[in-house]
């Protein structure tokens, strides 16, 4: 069953934030210093948006923000489960918190998110990480108060499995965004598709819809706070309101934002190819704030490997919507994601994933080996695809990409386009950086704050990016 966390549930954690804040505060000036936390983020965009509101709800408990473990009174590790990879390096991570434990006896260390919404990752913290407090799965995000107020007065850890409920939505949870100008805004949670690889039906939950007026009035108060460019987030947002409406879904929900007052850019991820339609295609040529942005994750180009996937479509109909897409809307910036060496995965089916890339011609993909995940199909079948042969094949695919990147950003050279400013390059300190409208890369020479929006003359492409100057 889904259950809505009610106003009263709400108000009772409400008081264990303040009881916390309390005991904070005593200790903050005991010791003439805040308390601090740190939020340590691995995964997707909808861990990031939820990383905000684990942030959210430690300022309300009197803790201030810190960047670094190393001056933290608490360090929260949001974790993610997709794939081996990342559930190795926070499990890596967690254990070098050990010595910071040594260091500070009031350091308290909490692990969540996806990966400890697995029973046997959640032993794996209880037994062979003695100095981690507490961990919980993503259902009992909004109970952090009375985790952290409970471990701090009954002195027991603890570590909260996710139950066989089908998942909650919880809403009023304070939130402390990463950036004054984007912002996340989560519509739906959890997932029904099962695709035979994918961990997250099982960490995430049943889908379920934020009801719309919910999410309408998230979405002024960003505008109101001054953001700029807002990306809705779910699992498979074409689905948005299934269960909830008879005649609502996604493209109205955007409909309804774009005709808010203000100055905003619109966005969306991720929409499942065999649910996204044209009128999805039609509403966002329609809708002026919505971006020329398009993710969509083809996952392979072999039906015969999407059927044993469980995707639920086939390359022509997702080409043709493709197509579709690019003919209504000019300058659309398309991205997939693609998985090489799923089980059973022939070298004629690889070659079919290529020609899909050669094809439909991405602006950008991002590419993942597969990753056997415990609880999953796939992760039984019989004909895993050698680590040796899965990693040539993502070595081709990646070279395929990189050229077809370039091919499409040299066609961007001369123009002169939008660039919403992220302040200094990562790679550069002497460059910025921004993200075009349609969600482009580009790092150029200038100076302009953070959150401004500046034209850009493109000068130069590379495969992932491109380069300007300010004009
Ligand atoms: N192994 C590798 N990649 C995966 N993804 C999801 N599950 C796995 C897995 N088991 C990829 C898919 C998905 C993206 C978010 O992560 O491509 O679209
Ligand atoms: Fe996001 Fe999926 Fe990773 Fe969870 S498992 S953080 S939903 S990518």
């Amino acid at each position: 069953m889904i259950t809505r966390i009610t106003e009263e549930q709400t108000e009772k954690q409400r008081e264990y934030a303040s009881l916390v804040r309390m005991a904070v505060n005593a200790a903050s000036s005991e010791r003439g210093e805040p308390y601090r936390f740190c939020v340590v983020t691995y995964g997707c965009q909808q861990n990031e948006a939820d990383s905000e509101r684990l942030a959210g709800m430690l300022s309300q408990m009197g803790y201030e923000k810190t960047d670094s473990e190393d001056n933290a009174d608490m360090i929260l590790v949001n974790t993610c489960a997709v794939r081996e990879h990342a559930e190795k390096r926070a499990l890596s991570v967690t254990g070098g918190y050990k010595h910071l434990k040594e260091k500070n006896p009031a350091l308290m260390i909490g692990v969540c998110g996806c990966m400890v919404s697995q029973e046997h990752r959640l032993d794996d913290i209880k037994h062979k990480y003695p100095y981690v407090d507490f961990a919980f799965g993503t259902s009992y995000l909004w109970q952090l108060p009375e985790i952290i107020y409970k471990r701090m007065s009954k002195k027991r850890r603890l570590f909260l499995l996710d139950t066989e409920d089908d998942g909650n939505i919880a809403e009023d949870i304070p939130v402390l965004r990463e950036c004054r100008y984007r912002a996340w805004l989560s519509i739906m949670y959890g997932c029904n598709n099962f695709c035979t690889y994918c961990v997250v039906p099982h960490v995430r939950g049943r889908e379920r819809s934020r009801y719309k007026e919910d999410i309408i009035k998230e979405a002024k108060e960003l505008i109101a706070d001054g953001v700029k460019d807002i990306t809705l987030l779910g699992q498979n947002v074409n689905s948005y309101g299934r269960g909830l409406y008879e005649d609502y879904g996604f493209s109205e929900l955007l409909s309804d934002i774009n005709a808010l007052d203000g100055d905003f850019t619109l966005r969306f991820m991720t929409s499942h190819p065999k649910d996204a339609t044209k009128k999805l295609i039609d509403t966002m040529a329609e809708c002026e704030k919505v971006a020329p942005q398009l993710h969509l994750p083809l996952q392979s180009g072999s039906d015969r490997v999407l059927s044993r996937m469980n995707r639920h479509y086939t390359y022509e109909s997702y080409k043709k919507l493709a197509e579709y897409a690019r003919e209504k809307i000019p300058n659309l910036t398309l991205t997939s994601d693609i998985m090489v060496g799923f089980p059973g995965e022939t070298e004629e089916d690889f070659e079919e994933t290529l020609k899909a890339l050669e094809e439909i011609r991405y602006d950008m993909v991002y590419s993942f080996i597969y990753s056997k995940r415990k609880n999953t199909p796939a992760a039984e079948y019989e004909d895993q695809v050698p680590e040796d042969v899965k990693g040539v094949r993502f070595r081709r695919m990646l070279s395929v990409q990189s050229d077809i990147g370039l091919k499409i950003n040299e066609g961007y050279v001369g123009k002169t386009l939008r660039v919403l400013c992220d302040g200094e390059s990562k790679n550069d300190e002497k460059m910025l950086s921004g993200r075009t409208d349609g969600g482009k890369n580009v790092c150029f020479a200038g100076n302009v704050p953070a959150g401004e929006y500046i034209n850009v003359k493109i000068t130069e492409a590379r495969p992932f990016v491109l380069m300007g100057e300010t004009v």
